[in-house]
């Protein structure tokens, strides 16, 4: 008998060690990303939702390969774009919608490839989210294509409390028609490639919105700082969160793989105080 024969549980559950059995239901690649569907036993933590994560293991779910396959060691991270609860009473599990914009990386490719019934291990949900704003009532979305699903869960909550929404995401071409149609009508979206008019975009964006959430790579969050000085004359706390770019990988603070270096000078794991920073805190954006 092969190894990858050994029984594996089918249905969504909570795994000996803690972690999360979840099942995959769907598994997509929009606009760059990947979004995958899972079901999880109902019950998990589902506050602030946009900008935290699960940790998945890229491996076969059967006793052999969870205690021998180490061809993917590290988990990879899997951001949370939408969460939805058991449909009936009597359906004990609820829905995750995850997300990563990582395709070129081998392990987000074997997460791509789990057809529906598979089943994954996940740790999670881990890390703080975006602080919802309160009193806000314009929000600005400002990402690139792959990365925006991160924050759809602010974007359904701000629309139901009666707000406005602005995307503005960098990328050329055409929009991914498939991630269109994962967008609400009520929502405003702009696309802009051309720098100098990214720069103007982002500046009108952050001068119309009273908060603004940033799922951009790192690269990108200096232009961004500057943007939110010439809009607002400077960087308030509370206005702009940013999604860092971190290396998630251990999500307990133990690792140090997650080092991010903060204005005050000092340096923070990541996994545990984020991956959700308000700019002001961030090194060279004050
Ligand atoms: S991922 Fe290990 S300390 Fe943050």
């Amino acid at each position: 008998m092969k190894h990858s024969q050994f029984t594996a549980p089918e249905r969504p559950s909570i795994a000996a060690n803690g972690g999360v059995i979840a099942c995959v239901e769907a598994a997509q690649i929009i606009a760059g990303g990947l979004l995958l569907t899972v079901a999880t036993p109902a019950g998990l933590p589902h506050d602030k939702l946009a900008g935290r994560y699960f940790l998945a293991r890229c491996a076969e779910l059967t006793p052999w390969a969870q205690a021998h396959d180490w061809t993917l060691p590290l988990r990879r991270p899997l951001f949370v774009a939408g969460w939805r609860p058991s449909r009936t009473d009597e359906e004990d599990v609820e829905r995750w919608v995850l997300t990563t914009p990582a395709l070129d990386d081998a392990g987000v490719g074997w997460l791509a490839t789990r057809k529906p019934g598979e089943c994954i291990h996940l740790i999670g949900p881990l890390g703080n989210g975006f602080a919802s704003p309160e009193r806000a009532q314009r929000l600005a979305l400002i990402g690139v294509p792959a990365r925006i699903l991160a924050l759809t869960p602010l974007l359904h909550a701000m629309l139901d409390r009666g707000g406005s929404v602005l995307l503005l995401l960098k990328a050329k071409g055409t929009l991914d028609a498939t991630l269109r149609s994962l967008l609400p009508f009520a929502a405003e979206v702009h696309q802009e490639a051309d720098e100098a008019r990214w720069r103007e975009r982002l500046q009108e964006a952050l001068a119309w919105a009273d908060a603004a959430a940033i799922a951009l790579p790192d690269c990108e969050i200096a232009a961004l700082a500057e943007a939110v000085r010439t809009a607002r004359m400077r960087i308030d706390p509370g206005v702009v969160q940013c999604l860092v770019d971190a290396r998630l990988v251990c999500g307990y603070g133990a690792c140090l793989a997650c080092l991010i270096s903060l204005a005050n000078g000092r340096w923070t794991r990541a996994c545990v105080h984020g991956p959700v920073f308000d700019l002001a805190s961030l090194r060279g954006e004050k």
